[in-house]
């Protein structure tokens, strides 16, 4: 399975901050914005990723995160030059997927549960079709709003609604088999002028072939794309790892963990950043 992460937003909702820095470069806590999706990725076992970036930013992102082989995964990089809609994120990604399933995580959300491999293994294991997420949220009109029947299957999924016909939103972690690319080809462009990742949903919702996972109310999933809701994540992200003991989205970690990188290797990334908590944390793994 493929990785991309869509990290072109041009983050006008967060300028001044995002004019000299892009958004998923700007921090949440104590890392850059981008290591939460990167940490998805990695957390699923995906080791070849596209990170779509947008135009001239090459430079920070190359020096964050190189060709990924730090970590023992390969990164590549496709710039966006319009902002044409999430699903665009499947067409300029195209050549990347070639065959093989694809996940798709947005640069800006972020998400937590101690047992997020275990919803992560649920995705996986879906052969056919698309596997999705359903989170539950107090005000969900800004997202896309899945409904469910009296059995919690998913009968309907509208953007942005009006009046939602639950509280339920999907956040930006999709998973989809190779006939995305079909799917995505075929799309028109919504009245916003995006591609819609919910029409890509959509579609397989037709063929009978979505399934949505209901996350726990004890999951933490975040969207960074405002100054409060940046706020809001950093303040979450601080209290998680205050309260576990745990770094949420340490990339070093994963990759440990799943033997991407050597001990060795590690200890050398703990020590060029020991003078901060994270490094320390590294070095006591
Ligand atoms: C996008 C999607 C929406 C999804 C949300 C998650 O919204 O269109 O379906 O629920 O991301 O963050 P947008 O970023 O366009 O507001």
């Amino acid at each position: 399975m493929k990785g991309i992460i869509l990290a072109a937003g041009k983050g006008s909702r967060l300028y001044p901050m995002t004019r000299p820095v892009c958004k998923p470069l700007l921090p949440v806590y104590d890392k850059p914005m981008i290591y939460y999706p990167l940490a998805v990725l990695l957390q699923a076992g995906i080791r070849d990723i596209l990170i779509i970036i947008p135009p001239g930013e090459e430079g920070p992102f190359y020096r964050l995160l190189g060709s990924g082989g730090r970590l023992g995964v390969n990164i590549t990089y496709e710039v966006q030059e319009v902002a044409r809609g999430i699903a665009d994120a499947l067409l300029i990604g195209e050549q990347f997927i070639g065959s093989d399933d694809v996940c798709l995580v947005l640069g800006d959300n972020i998400f937590y549960s101690p047992d997020f491999e275990g919803y992560l293994a649920q995705a996986l294991r879906v052969q056919q079709g698309a596997c999705v997420f359903g989170y539950y949220v107090d005000d969900p009109r800004a997202f896309g709003v899945v409904e469910f029947d009296a059995q919690g299957r998913a009968v309907s999924i509208e953007e942005k609604p009006r009046f939602p016909k639950s509280n339920y939103i999907v956040p930006g972690l999709y998973f989809y088999d190779n006939t995305v690319l079909d799917i995505a080809r075929h799309l028109k462009p919504s009245a916003r002028g995006e591609l819609e990742i919910t029409d890509v949903n959509l579609e397989y919702l037709r063929r009978g072939q979505l399934h949505v996972v209901r996350l726990d109310k004890d999951f933490v999933w975040l969207d960074a794309g405002t100054a409060d809701n940046l706020l809001d994540s950093a303040q979450a992200v601080k209290r998680v790892q205050d309260e576990t003991g745990r770094y949420i989205a340490c990339l070093e970690e994963i990759a440990f963990e799943r033997g991407y990188i050597s001990r060795q290797a590690l200890l050398r990334h703990a020590l060029a950043l020991d003078k901060t908590l994270y490094g320390q944390y590294l070095q006591c793994l």
